[in-house]
């Protein structure tokens, strides 16, 4: 397994005080940060976009940015995030006309490349793009909110991407996205995730680094 990362999702900060939460989460012991783009027409919401991002940037944020992308259509805003420091750009199979060339756009504007399934969407989406991708990015609730249920069939999903992974042989990172806890992640952990989404249990509590602490270690057991 690689080493586990643990991406906040900055959905739950408070956006009046976004760069010191981002620099307070780093702080804490994380390693990403999980920047979602809704456009309110992909999903039912409206969050933020590059201009943000790039002030996270200009305010001095070196982690590495994962953009996940609920937009559509995707293309045109990839060169943006790009430009805005974005370092990992992940989008919905759903939201592309063409998905091998939404990957290669990624990777030609110098991001990694993920591809997000949502907890319907069938894992042969994966077929013909696994080895071009950086990062698989389950959904364990439906898009558009932060606050929502693990749904449990990921769990089952999440074993079935990890066996598809580890027979490309190839290292790309396999993350899970919605109602990520301590209480769960042992066994998100367990069932193939390296990589670990959490908005609101992270920035639902007062001190981010005691969460952060308690994710490794349920996750090392
Ligand atoms: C949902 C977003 C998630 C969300 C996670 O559409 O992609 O990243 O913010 O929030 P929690 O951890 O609260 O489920
Ligand atoms: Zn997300």
């Amino acid at each position: 397994m690689q080493t586990p990362v643990i991406a906040p999702s900055i959905l739950s900060a408070d956006f009046a005080r976004l760069g010191e939460e981002v620099d307070n989460v780093l702080a804490a012991g994380a390693d990403w940060v999980h920047f979602d783009v809704m456009d309110n027409h992909y999903v039912p919401n409206l969050t933020i976009g590059p201009l943000v991002c790039e002030a996270l940037r200009r305010h001095g944020v070196t982690a590495p940015i994962d953009v996940h992308l609920m937009v559509e259509p995707v293309d045109r805003l990839v060169p943006d995030f790009a430009k805005a420091g974005a370092s990992l750009i992940s989008f919905h199979p759903e939201a592309s006309k063409h998905v091998h060339r939404t990957i290669q756009l990624i990777k030609a504007e110098g991001c990694r490349a993920g591809l997000v399934l949502n907890p319907a969407t069938p894992l042969d989406v994966l077929d013909h793009v696994l080895d071009e991708l950086d990062l698989v990015l389950l959904m364990s609730v439906n898009p558009g909110f932060g606050g929502q249920a693990f749904i449990p069939s990921a769990l089952d999903k999440l074993r079935r991407v990890r066996e598809r992974i580890d027979a490309s042989g190839r290292s790309i990172r396999l993350e899970i996205d919605g109602g990520v806890k301590p209480d769960n992640i042992g066994e998100i952990a367990a069932a193939g995730a390296d990589t670990f989404v959490a908005g609101s249990a992270i920035f639902g509590k007062p001190d981010y680094a005691a969460v952060i602490a308690q994710m490794r270690a349920e996750i090392a057991k």
